[in-house]
């Protein structure tokens, strides 16, 4: 992709609802050259797709949008994972890698995790409650679920910080053109967090113990002898997926929260007064703005989706975000309000491959907000800092979020 190309990629994913709406309106599916895949955005054509995986393929759900420089792949060269994960798997195979991810992350696994959430959420905000101003995203949105899923997976509180920021980095390096040493400077903050990874794992073999990185060894390689390097390879792989899955998605939902309640402050002095509303409010920022707008599928043969002919091998962009704004579904679509009557949208999915960790999240935005709107209630956003999206279509959030009061 050139910069020409990227710079188009940028403006769509810094806004893509105007799109959205087009391609609602348009007959059949619309084909997105900044996408390289047909647009799916409205609610039934995107629920239509998830309940077809025989036909709609995951497996090119992660490919990147940008091919790293040869350096920088020599510098992942040294790294660990490369394999296919959950949510680039299809059929049985898909079955077996989702097993232990949604044990891990079974209700009584959540509600055990959550007094510890509560705790570290408290501490955060205690941490800039008196400043009179605070950068939410690095204060806290880009802190909290990175430690609530590390304690789940099993990691050292003190490799928190690097697995953390080797996500973001992945993320950069796999979606973003980045000049020469930048690439592989963030090559190489991936490979140290597939080595934090990759001890973890073999600890995990020596003393097996009641987390994530556990539950995946005994499902996915049982046994008490040394693993493989390819074993070790593959238990990496699926650790960094379900890190990556798991926190930027959340720090996301948390800054577009926020950033949606304060743009709207009636709503925000509404949860003020009425707490019992934010599971509510979290399900409309959820629907409103998603974190995660979509996911590419491939045609496994020739089908035909809304009126559209698609041969094999045909890509489409599966569009959660452009399902959520759907008229059809949603009453005043582009409309925040958080009393609205509960429809379920779709922000995390649906069917075989819909989000083993939203209740996670769901948890950890109600304790954010719980939090925010208890002990910081004139809470408002600076003016003189305005707020600009990142470039994503899935970690959809403020850049920033400069917050004063
Ligand atoms: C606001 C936060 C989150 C959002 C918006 C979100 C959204 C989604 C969506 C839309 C999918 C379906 C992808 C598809 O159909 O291809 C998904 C899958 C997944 N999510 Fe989440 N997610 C969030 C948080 C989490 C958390 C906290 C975890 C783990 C702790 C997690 C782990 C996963 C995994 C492992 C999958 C793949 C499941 C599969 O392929 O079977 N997510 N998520």
């Amino acid at each position: 992709m050139d910069r020409e190309q990227h710079d188009e990629l940028d403006e769509w994913q810094r806004d893509p609802h105007p799109r959205y709406a087009r391609a609602r309106q348009a007959e059949g599916l619309t084909r997105v050259a900044e996408l390289d895949a047909w647009l799916v955005a409205r609610d039934a054509d995107v629920r239509e797709v998830l309940r077809r995986p025989e036909d709609f393929s995951s497996a090119g759900a992660l490919r990147p949008d940008v091919l790293p420089s040869p350096a920088a792949l020599a510098v992942l060269g040294r790294g660990f994972g490369g394999r296919p994960v959950v949510v680039s798997s299809d059929g049985r195979r898909h079955q077996e890698l989702r097993a232990p991810i949604v044990r891990g992350l079974s209700p009584a696994r959540v509600a055990a995790v959550l007094p510890y959430a509560a705790e570290r959420a408290a501490a955060l905000v205690d941490g800039f409650a008196r400043d009179g101003g605070v950068e939410l995203m690095s204060a806290y949105a880009e802190r909290l679920p990175g430690e609530v899923i590390g304690r789940l997976v099993g990691l050292d509180p003190a490799d928190v910080p690097a697995v953390v920021r080797g996500g973001h980095r992945a993320e950069q390096l796999l979606f973003r053109p980045l000049p020469e040493d930048e690439q592989i400077a963030a090559a190489e903050d991936v490979v140290a967090m597939q080595h934090l990874l990759d001890a973890l794992v073999r600890d995990r073999r020596a003393r097996p113990g009641q987390d994530l990185a556990s539950d995946m060894l005994s499902h996915l390689a049982p046994g008490q002898e040394d693993l493989t390097l390819d074993e070790r390879h593959e238990q990496v792989a699926h650790l960094q997926n379900l890190l990556l899955a798991g926190h930027l998605t959340t720090t996301a939902l948390i800054g577009t929260t926020v950033l949606h309640l304060l743009r709207h402050r009636d709503q925000w002095r509404l949860l003020c007064a009425e707490p019992e509303r934010i599971p509510a409010a979290v399900e409309e920022a959820a629907r409103y703005d998603s974190p995660l707008q979509g996911f590419r599928r491939v045609t496994t043969r020739p089908v035909t989706l809304a009126g559209t002919e698609l041969p094999a091998g045909e890509a489409v962009f599966v569009a959660f975000g452009g399902a959520n704004r759907d008229g059809v579904r949603h009453p005043c679509p582009d409309a925040f309000d958080v009393t609205r009557a509960p429809v379920r949208h779709l922000a995390f999915g649906l069917g075989v491959h819909g989000c083993p960790g939203a209740q996670l999240a769901r948890e950890q935005l109600r304790i954010t907000l719980t939090e925010l709107t208890r002990r910081l209630p004139g809470l408002r956003l600076a003016d003189d800092r305005p707020v600009t999206m990142r470039p994503t279509l899935i970690h959809r959030s403020p850049q920033h979020l400069h917050l004063v009061g």
